[in-house]
This record gives structure tokens, sequence and C-alpha cells, in this order.
């Protein structure tokens, strides 16, 4: 049964999102939350359908529950790794992504550490007139969608399990702490907690937020649903957290740091590093999220991020299954129709 409110067949960015679609969102995933509470945790919306993880980069969350949730629908699924793939014979990643129509994929998720590969190849199927679906599951600086929307949901279901919609955020003050400048999490999550009316109040750095940041949100993709959106920078923690209802901390991401951009992790965790003391800044009831992979001592302490009075990262995970099978659902279900 197609959803009559999807009309999607790619997800790449959040940029341009509307927020009745991010409310389909959350109400479709709180549906499947519900289903993997029974007993048996299994429906057959997707059943027939193939989606193929394609993942040229490392990952351990985004893969596994983009494949528990393609499972979870009955679709099968089709696992692709670089390093024993035909790649290493030279074959193209657009030829790849072709193979895998060939073989009937319906949708294809695709992660990359160069931003662009999953919007080419989402072109690239639409010029061949296939039907097939492509989600970015990740593209080096750019975006991560379904990170973000999972953030979303698990903040929305904890202020209303049983309506999870995008306006409860707004008013909220939502801090996004640490490495902005190589973060596709970050950029998607100021798209759609801008969305909701929320302040996002971005800190690290300047070497890791660059002014250009205060010109993020009012880039042409923003002005395409008229959001009138409140972002704030700061290179200094406390102005950010005072009075946060919600912070967000970022993995440093040595990999892409081609450059000396740090003194020393130690310098970066006094300065900017999350600590159970640096929480009195914020609201008595803030809650800390964290995409992982996380620098256990260096963006965030061992002590707080284990700590389930203020730390939702257990649950982020969790939510990625039930919101990966809403997004897997709504871009797939639309082709049966
Ligand atoms: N948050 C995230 O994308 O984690 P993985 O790299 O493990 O998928």
């Amino acid at each position: 049964m197609a959803n009559p409110s999807w009309s999607r067949r790619h997800i790449i960015s959040l940029a341009d999102f509307q927020p009745e679609e991010y409310d389909t969102v959350l109400q479709t995933a709180a549906s499947f939350q519900e289903v993997l509470s029974r007993r048996t945790k299994k429906v057959p919306a997707l059943q027939g359908q193939v989606i193929a993880n394609l993942f040229f980069e490392p990952s351990t969350r985004t893969r596994s529950s983009f494949e528990l949730a393609a499972k979870r629908l009955s679709a099968d699924t089709l696992n692709f790794a670089p390093g024993t793939s035909s790649l290493t014979k030279g074959e193209t990643i657009l030829d790849t992504a072709k193979t895998y129509l060939a073989m009937g994929t319906d949708i294809m998720v695709v992660r990359h550490r160069e931003a662009g590969v999953p919007l080419a190849i989402a072109n690239e199927m639409d010029r061949l007139q296939s039907r097939v679906g492509v989600f970015n599951a990740g593209d080096g600086q750019h975006e991560h969608p379904s990170q973000a929307l999972l953030d979303l949901f698990t903040l929305c279901m904890l202020l209303n399990p049983e309506k999870p919609a995008l306006s409860l955020l707004a008013g909220k003050k939502i801090a996004i702490v640490g490495d902005i400048l190589h973060s596709r999490v970050a950029r998607s999550n100021i798209w759609s907690l801008t969305a909701s009316g929320a302040e996002v109040h971005l800190a690290g750095p300047p070497t890791l937020l660059p002014k250009l940041f205060a010109d993020f949100v009012s880039s042409p993709d923003s002005s395409i649903n008229g959001i009138d959106r409140k972002l704030f920078l700061h290179w200094s923690l406390q102005p950010a957290l005072e009075a946060a209802d919600f912070v967000m901390t970022l993995r440093l991401q040595r990999e892409r740091m081609t450059q000396h951009l740090l003194p020393s992790l130690r310098e970066y965790h006094q300065q900017f590093g999350l600590t159970h003391n640096r929480l009195k800044w914020c609201n008595p009831t803030v809650k800390v999220l964290h995409p992982g992979p996380v620098n256990r001592g260096v963006e965030i302490s061992s002590e707080l991020m284990d700590d389930p009075k203020f730390s939702l990262i257990s649950q982020q995970v969790t939510s990625g299954v039930a919101v990966r099978m809403a997004l897997l659902y709504l871009m797939g279900s639309g082709k049966l129709s």
C-alpha cells in the first residue's frame, strides 16, 4: 500500500524536506517501533523487493540497521563489500550500481567517503529510466539524512511517545558541539532541527567551525520551503550549553583532517569535551546525543557517555532500526502502486 503523502524516489539530502515529510517519517517510524516491540518483529510490507547495501566506506550502525530494517520488512538484502568486489579489478562505481540494477534491485543504500556519489548513482538510475530509489547513507562531508532523522525521532519520542511530531521541538535550545567542519551528521541535523523551530547553537574551535556556517541555512536550498531557521555560532562551549535542552556532541574525524587543526586531543577535551560538570550550564533535564562511533574521553567523558540519566546514545541506535524501516517502507511502497 503506497503512502499518498510520500513522493520522493531518492533521499539524498534534508535541505528541501518539508515539515509534513518529517512528520510522515516520525509517525511511520512510531508504527514500526510498535512492531519491533511485538514477539514477531516482522511484517510483509516489502516482500519480494531487493535492497542492496552499497557501502564503499566502513560502517557499523548504519549498515547493520539498514540490513535489519530491510529484513524486518521481509525484503531480500544484498550486501556489498568493496574489498572483495570487482571494484578491485577496476570496475567503476556506476558500473557496480548498474550491475545491482540488472539483478533487480529496488532500493540502493549508498555510503561513500566522497560527497556526491549517492546523487551520481541516483542520476544514473533516473537516466536509465529505472524505478530504483537511492538512499544516501552518508557521503563525505555532505549529508547523513537517516542519522538526522533517527536523532529527530529519538528526541520527539522522548517528548511525546504517543504522537512524535516535528513541532514538539519548537522553542527548544539544541547545541551541536565539536567537529562541525567534517560532519555530515551536523549538516543533516542543521536542516531537520532548524525546520522544527528549535534554536540550534553550533560550538567548536574556529578551525572546526568556520564562519561560513553562519550562512549555511541562508543558502539557496533553504529558501525552498521558506522556513525561518534559527542558527547561532559559538567558538567556546559555555554560551552554546547555557540553558540547552539537548546537546549533540560529534566525533573528531581525524581521518578527514588533512591539516593540523587541533593543538592536542587533551586540550580539545579541556575546551570542548562534554562532562557531567559542564552539563551544569544546561537545563537540568538536558539529554546528550552522539551519532557514534565515539572517541571516549575526547568529545565526551566515558562516565557521561555511559550515564543513562543523560545519555541517549543507545536509544539513538535503537531508533535507527524503526526509522530506517520507515524510510525503506516509504520509498519502497510507492513502487507497488
Ligand atoms: N553514525 C554512523 O553513521 O555510524 P556508522 O559509521 O557506524 O554507520
